[in-house]
């Protein structure tokens, strides 16, 4: 089935260069962490997939373990791009990571040279594409010197599985001497994944000035908080959420003092003419240095309402040191 995409795609989707590198990612980009693995209804994933793809999303990030079962967000992602989406391969970025636990044995995580081909080959094979336009090490490895994990990327990208290298969860010293040691190798480390929104803000301690100083882009995950800064969790827990799962996002984080907050938040998001989900979007956006702001998705319908924060992406003085204020009590809380 080869999908026919809407001829409308690229009007309203902004299209920003990943620091100094020649590659542009949408402003908004969708991840497949949660929502597309194959405990999950496939038609629902299949849906949201497309759905991107008609709006302008071209970017679908994705990780050797996403599922669960892990392994199954890129094995039902490759179905889609190679069934209906094959004939606009061009026109889509994807991007994978190894570096959590994957396999058994002292092979299947962190960042040596082995764990991390050996998960790019497996990735691509799941996906069932020849190569990935963005390749990760998900996270810094203390025993493993930064030059064999930042090697193994530089392998990655000239052995042309990939063409792009990037780190996520590194601290701003991490990546700075890992954008040295790619420098030196030829294979710039064009970008970093790290979790910022509203309630987390290590990134502003350093790592957006080494991002700066490097010339590296910035794709911020969990812009959501994994869904908390929306209006879903305002007065009860919704039985078909995260958090009514208590996995990765859990109900002891929802307090008499958080719902104040976000009930505070949603009240200047509704001032603003926004959603609480659109206003955290927007506001991540409306630093130059976040390239992309990377979503999740569990609906067309939330994907719909997240695309629209693009409609409103700058912030008054005031509208900035009132949610400064308001939102403090929820700093660091949600984890
Ligand atoms: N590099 C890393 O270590 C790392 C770690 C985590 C994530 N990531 C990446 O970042 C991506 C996004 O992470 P995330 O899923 O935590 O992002 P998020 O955008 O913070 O949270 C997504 C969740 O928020 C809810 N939601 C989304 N849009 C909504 C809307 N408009 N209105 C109401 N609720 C809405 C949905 O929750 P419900 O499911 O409850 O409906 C959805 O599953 C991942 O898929 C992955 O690609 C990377």
């Amino acid at each position: 089935m080869i999908h026919q995409a809407n001829s409308d795609r690229y009007k309203t989707m902004q299209y920003n260069r990943c620091g100094k590198s020649g590659l542009k990612l949408p402003a908004i980009s969708l991840g497949l962490w949660h929502n597309f693995g194959s405990v999950d209804v496939f038609e629902n994933s299949r849906s949201i997939l497309l759905n991107a793809f008609d709006n302008g999303i071209t970017h679908f990030d994705l990780a050797n373990n996403y599922g669960p079962e892990p392994g199954s967000a890129e094995t039902n992602f490759g179905q889609v791009i190679n069934k209906e989406l094959a004939a606009y391969r061009d026109e889509i970025l994807v991007s994978t990571k190894a570096g959590y636990y994957m396999w058994e044995g002292p092979y299947g995580e962190w960042g040596s040279k082995k764990n991390l081909i050996a998960s790019l080959n497996q990735s691509l094979k799941r996906m069932n594409l020849e190569y990935v336009d963005i390749f990760y090490s998900h996270r810094f490895d203390p025993e493993t010197p930064l030059e064999e994990t930042m090697g193994a990327l530089d392998t990655a990208v000239r052995s042309g599985k990939a063409l792009y290298a990037g780190v996520s969860n590194y601290t701003a010293e991490q990546t700075a001497e890992a954008a040295r040691i790619l420098k030196d190798l030829g294979t710039p480390c064009v970008i970093h994944q790290p979790r910022y929104n509203i309630f987390e803000r290590w990134v502003e301690g350093g790592l957006l000035d080494v991002l700066e100083t490097t010339g590296m882009g910035a794709i911020a995950f969990s812009p959501l908080a994994q869904g908390l800064l929306t209006n879903r969790y305002l007065k009860e827990i919704p039985k078909d959420s995260r958090m009514a799962r208590e996995g990765f996002l859990q109900s002891k984080v929802l307090t008499e003092e958080m719902k104040t907050v976000l009930v505070a938040l949603n009240d200047i998001a509704q001032k603003r003419g926004q959603s609480l989900a659109q206003m955290a979007i927007a506001w991540l956006l409306k630093d130059d240095r976040i390239t992309s702001v990377l979503i999740g998705a569990s609906s067309v319908k939330q994907l719909q309402d997240s695309l629209k924060s693009l409609e409103n992406t700058t912030f008054t003085a005031e509208e900035l040191k009132l949610i400064e204020e308001v939102s403090k009590p929820g700093w660091n809380k949600y984890r």
